[in-house]
């Protein structure tokens, strides 16, 4: 029983305007979170050769990058670290005078309404490359988590609006919670990477921030990506210890795990479109195999269709400034 010919679907699609007026999913710069990376020194802004069009910038660029957030609109920057040193326990992490935490007092300064979100974890810090400290060659948990815990103190003394751990350790958003209130932070939000798999997608970022892992692999911590249910019960522990926002991450290859996590808990939902999905289109644009701003475009609105709420995107910017 076809409703055609009475039924035409094409009439609301034959005009930019009807097109315009029917669109149901829609996407504002204050919805974008924009990755950067923060080094030592000054007047450095290294392009990520992997990254085309992401930097490792010194503080003072940073700031410069912060008041481009500012002027687009954006939701937030989130800032990550390069040390000046590593060593087995990510010591610049927790250290007040680490790279983030100058990065977030010189943006506070600056330009104080722009959003600042702290990466919580210690793979950029370690000399064996993993999200927490080593014991008999493993990554232990707890020792791990209490570390955690210094960073994003730290890092909320340092003007930290959010601390986003992406580390990936069991009972963390409880042991931040934990140190963050003993520290007379209960004001400051967890924006916590409740389900992160075990990706491919991460190889850039991990050239990018140096942190790729000296022996083995994430497997152990990270979760894998076959695992549905298992995503929800990270997210709902996570919810439980006190995560304010949680976040899907990868975006594009976990649709479905966004679309469960919107339906399922009612949190804040974000999504990380990470550096490999953002090389990807690059490295096609490159070649002419594609459209870069329409494959842009056609990603982060399937990420938002999907249900996240908010989208941390090497793309934020490039896409606030055609919003
Ligand atoms: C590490 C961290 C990673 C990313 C964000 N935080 C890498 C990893 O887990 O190996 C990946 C982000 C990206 O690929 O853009 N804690």
């Amino acid at each position: 029983m076809s409703e055609f010919p009475t039924r035409r679907l094409r009439r609301l699609r034959r005009t930019a305007a009807l097109r315009r007026l029917v669109q149901e999913t829609h996407l504002v710069p204050s919805q974008l979170v924009w990755p950067l990376f923060a080094c030592h020194g000054a007047g450095v802004r290294r392009e990520i050769t992997t990254l085309p069009g992401v930097f490792q910038t010194s503080v003072d660029e940073l700031v410069r990058d912060a008041e481009r957030a500012r002027s687009l609109g954006l939701g937030g920057i989130l800032v990550f670290g390069l040390p000046a040193t590593k060593d087995p326990t990510g010591s610049e992490a927790y250290d007040e005078q680490g790279i983030v935490q100058q990065a977030a007092r010189a943006v506070k300064r600056a330009v104080p309404e722009v959003l600042v979100i702290g990466d919580v974890c210690l793979c950029e810090y370690t000399d064996h490359g993993h999200c927490g400290v080593l014991q008999d060659g493993e990554v232990e948990n707890d020792a791990s988590v209490y570390l955690l815990g210094k960073v994003a103190v730290t890092q909320a003394r340092a003007g930290v609006d959010v601390v986003a751990p992406s580390d990936m350790m069991d009972g963390r958003v409880a042991g931040i919670r934990k140190a963050l209130d003993s520290a007379g932070l209960t004001r400051i939000p967890i924006l916590s990477y409740a389900a992160k798999t075990a990706s491919a997608f991460y190889g850039p970022f991990r050239e990018a921030a140096g942190s790729t892992p000296q022996f083995g692999d994430r497997q152990a911590y990270q979760m894998a990506g076959t695992n549905a249910d298992e995503a929800m019960r990270e997210i709902r522990l996570d919810v439980r210890e006190g995560a304010d926002i949680i976040l899907v991450k990868p975006a594009l290859p976990c649709l479905d795990l966004i679309r469960r996590a919107k339906q399922e808990f009612g949190s804040p939902l974000a999504a990380y479109q990470v550096s490999g999905e953002y090389a990807m289109i690059k490295a096609a644009a490159e070649r002419g195999m594609l459209d870069e701003t329409r494959a842009m475009w056609e990603t982060l609105y399937a990420i938002r269709r999907a249900g996240a709420d908010i989208i941390v995107s090497y793309f934020a910017a490039a896409a606030a400034e055609r919003l």
